[in-house]
């Protein structure tokens, strides 16, 4: 069985990934780029320069802006996104992950958080999850973003476990392709995502009973 299981925050733990995308929509819409939430999918888990650009090609804009500019673009965004997290509480914690975390922690599976966002520490504040894993990756210390797997490999060292002994939990493309990268068993929630070992469509149907059995299903067959 499984020894660890890592999250990601964003999208996974919390229902944030909606405030991201419409603080980027609106800095987008400003700079006169449209952005919709196909479009969106490919913005999950990279990280806020990463998104900037992202979005910049996307509107044939790449080197339209000095750098000074750009970094005044991630501010706005930024500065927005925090007054919307102003309205976060602990009915933001999406279906069925306080229960899990509160499962893990009483089967003795270590828990970690994988979130590239400068933020995490203010919304696990916000829900009163600060102590609720056993480790929380430092962005600061992390200098590949996600699909690179460093910020899974870093949480699994930080917790003394070998990847195969884990299972991330991911909302984003580059998030499964980072865990997979890792060598880690991959939870993908979302109708579109590739290459996850399991997927669902919400944290709705995600449990201890559920990880366990998919875990099991796959070491089977291999
Ligand atoms: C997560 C989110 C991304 C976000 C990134 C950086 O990965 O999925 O949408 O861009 O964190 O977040 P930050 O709060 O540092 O801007
Ligand atoms: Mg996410």
């Amino acid at each position: 069985l499984p020894r660890a299981v890592i999250f990601d925050l964003d999208g996974v733990v919390v229902d944030t990934a909606h405030l991201h995308f419409m603080a980027w929509q609106r800095l987008a819409q400003r700079i006169g780029i449209h952005i919709d939430t196909g479009f969106n999918e490919q913005l999950k888990g990279v990280s806020r320069q990463g998104s900037l650009l992202r979005i910049l090609a996307s509107g044939g804009k790449t080197g339209s802006f000095t750098q000074a500019e750009c970094d005044a673009m991630a501010a706005e965004k930024n500065a927005d996104y925090v007054g919307l997290l102003a309205g976060l509480t602990t009915t933001d914690i999406l279906p069925g992950m306080g229960e899990l975390l509160h499962t893990l922690h009483e089967q003795g599976v270590l828990t970690g958080l994988a979130s590239v966002s400068q933020n995490a520490p203010r919304v696990l504040r916000a829900l009163g999850l600060e102590q609720a894993f056993n480790y929380v990756a430092d962005t600061r210390r992390i200098t590949h973003s996600k699909p690179h797997p460093e910020i899974f490999l870093n949480v699994c060292e930080a917790l003394n476990i070998s990847p195969q002994h884990a299972v991330g939990i991911e909302d984003a493309q580059a998030g499964i392709d980072a865990l997979r990268a890792g060598g880690i068993f991959a939870i993908g929630i979302g109708a579109t995502l590739e290459g996850a070992n399991y997927r669902l469509a919400s944290t709705e149907g995600l449990s201890w009973a559920v990880i366990r059995q998919q875990w099991l299903r796959h070491h089977a067959d291999i």
